[in-house]
């Protein structure tokens, strides 16, 4: 089979609400975004995947849906979203929406007409049931955002399901009306020039509510395929589904291009290692370097053959990289590059989330009432009440809540990190005016330029693209390394993931008595043998001398 552009590609995460304010209303926006294709493409992504940007009430930062074709007003306007388009095109850069269509907003007029009357022709196009014999909910089924799945409606006297907030009605999708509905207004936005969709928990559109079957439902593949031939057949685009319940095997069902689903998805193994297995991500668990590259190697293995891998540390839902698996303290910068190098090294299409090429770190808001999320402030009052201390539940927040990666982005040290002129709709990182773009920008050593070489490299190095994963030093508590190989190329990526300084004896693979160095941040090793001496998040990508 031919390569595909997006097994080349790296993607950038834009989140429309944090990027730019262009306009000075607090809150981002489509013509903010514009002002700074300059920089993406200064940093070199072939892709923007862009958080929701249509019609919304934004209950959920506009993952609650209330019109498909339209642009929400204080993002702009349909024609901004099409200059976005050309201007990105204009630089080599594909615009990925984002599909959200497991659920609509309760101001779709879909669902206000479903609403209305139980004889709306869209009244099917949700999941209304009967009420369960006392009367409450049908059954307990939980919602994703705290509380139960079901709503009730006291005009008709049904329930409604709803997987996230009560304001986002999940679509019913064995509803044949549903797929014509969705699959006409991809089509709509692919004729538009769109380079593909990232599909919003897309795991759960084969569910069957009656039988508490959420995720991975058994029609699931079966609505990929038709939503395949149905929309993106003959069209050279991507897409990524949020599976957060794939399995390495699942994710092989979903991408292998013979099964004509998707081109790959996001699978969440790696970061649910640090939540905890009974509370969740609301008590975090310390960063495990062993069980990590375990999981990391199982889905490398698992996709070798068929399929393909997704690559990424952070997103809109989750809190930064530096401060999850590195160190946000007096490594920040060294540990923020040797995370994207073991990441951008591995076989996939690395994501890189907003302020991640910088090197961001968490906030750390005192008071609940700096949060803006609906899942964290739902959650916060839920567990509360049901028992958990303000501080455990603050710590879980600062640790894994989502509004750690939502804090405006830093554009310079002026007044709001320049993100706009006015308040931002959430407080800024408190340290915006040492870490921001324009001071990373003018520093040759910054992880910003770090980022910009390694988006380089992978269009250099084909061998990082389609080459061979093979894992080393499984069990090193500290060192991430691998190889890839491709024809007689063989490169090695090895990076210590760790505050100190380490030494080692060097497996056999990686001897080698002169090596070409393709990116490091400490002194470029030239050769490698007998021990490896690493400084503190130290990593480098080399490659070795052929085999004699
Ligand atoms: C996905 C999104 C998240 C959103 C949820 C409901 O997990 O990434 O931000 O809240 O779906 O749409
Ligand atoms: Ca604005």
């Amino acid at each position: 089979m031919q390569r595909k552009w997006w097994q080349g590609a790296v993607v950038y995460q834009i989140y429309p609400r944090s990027f730019c304010d262009a306009n000075g209303d607090g809150v981002g926006d489509l013509a903010g975004i514009i002002g700074k294709l300059d920089y993406l493409e200064t940093l070199g992504v072939d892709a923007i995947w862009l958080s929701p940007v249509y019609r919304s009430p934004m209950d959920d930062n506009g993952y609650d849906i209330s019109d498909y074709q339209d642009i929400a007003a204080e993002f702009g306007t349909l024609a901004q979203m099409e200059t976005l388009i050309a201007e990105a095109g204009r630089r080599g850069i594909r615009i990925v929406m984002d599909l959200v269509v497991n659920h609509t907003s309760d101001e779709h007029p879909w669902f206000v007409d479903a609403k209305a009357s139980k004889d709306s022709p869209y009244r099917d196009f949700y999941i209304w049931r009967q009420p369960g014999p006392d009367g409450g909910p049908p059954d307990d089924q939980r919602s994703y955002f705290g509380g139960s799945a079901w709503e009730y409606d006291a005009a008709s006297g049904e329930y409604y399901f709803h997987l996230f907030s009560r304001r986002q009605p999940d679509l019913d999708w064995e509803n044949p009306a549903v797929h014509e509905a969705v699959h006409r207004m991809m089509n709509w936005w692919l004729d538009k020039g769109i380079g593909g969709f990232r599909m919003d928990v897309i795991d759960l559109i084969g569910k069957e509510v009656d039988k508490q079957i959420t995720a991975d439902g058994p029609c699931l593949h079966g609505l990929l395929r038709q939503m395949h031939e149905a929309t993106l057949a003959g069209r050279d685009v991507v897409t990524v589904g949020e599976t957060w319940s794939a399995t390495p095997e699942g994710a092989r069902l979903y991408s292998d291009p013979a099964r004509r689903e998707l081109s790959m998805v996001f699978s969440f193994e790696h970061v649910t290692q640090t939540w905890d297995a009974e509370h969740g991500k609301w008590r975090s668990r310390p960063f495990e370097l062993v069980a990590f590259k375990r999981v990391v190697s199982r889905w490398q293995a698992a996709l070798a053959e068929a399929g393909w891998n997704s690559l990424f540390w952070s997103n809109h839902d989750l809190p930064r990289a530096v401060s999850k698996y590195g160190d946000e303290g007096r490594f920040r910068v060294e540990s923020a590059k040797a995370l994207a190098t073991v990441l951008h090294g591995l076989r996939g299409t690395p994501y890189v989330y907003q302020g991640e090429e910088i090197g961001l770190v968490n906030p750390r808001f005192d008071s609940i009432d700096d949060y803006r999320d609906i899942e964290t402030l739902n959650l916060y009052r839920e567990r509360i009440a049901a028992g958990e201390t303000h501080e455990a539940m603050m710590a879980g927040i600062r640790a894994n809540g989502r509004d750690n990666a939502r804090t405006p982005m830093p554009w310079d040290a002026s007044e709001h990190g320049g993100f706009g002129k006015a308040a931002p709709w959430i407080r800024p990182n408190p340290d915006y005016a040492e870490v921001n773009v324009a001071a990373a920008l003018a520093d040759p050593d910054s992880v910003f330029h770090h980022y910009r070489r390694l988006i380089r490299l992978r269009k250099d190095e084909e061998a990082l693209v389609l080459g061979d994963y093979r894992p080393l030093l499984d069990e090193h508590p500290e060192v991430f390394a691998y190889l890839r190989t491709l024809g007689g190329r063989r490169l090695a990526v090895v990076g210590n993931l760790s505050p100190r300084d380490v030494e080692l004896a060097l497996p056999a693979e990686l001897e080698s008595a002169r090596v070409r160095c393709l990116i490091a941040h400490y002194d470029a090793p030239q050769s490698l043998s007998g021990r490896l001496a690493l400084r503190p998040y130290e990593a480098f990508i080399v490659e070795l001398a052929p085999p004699p």
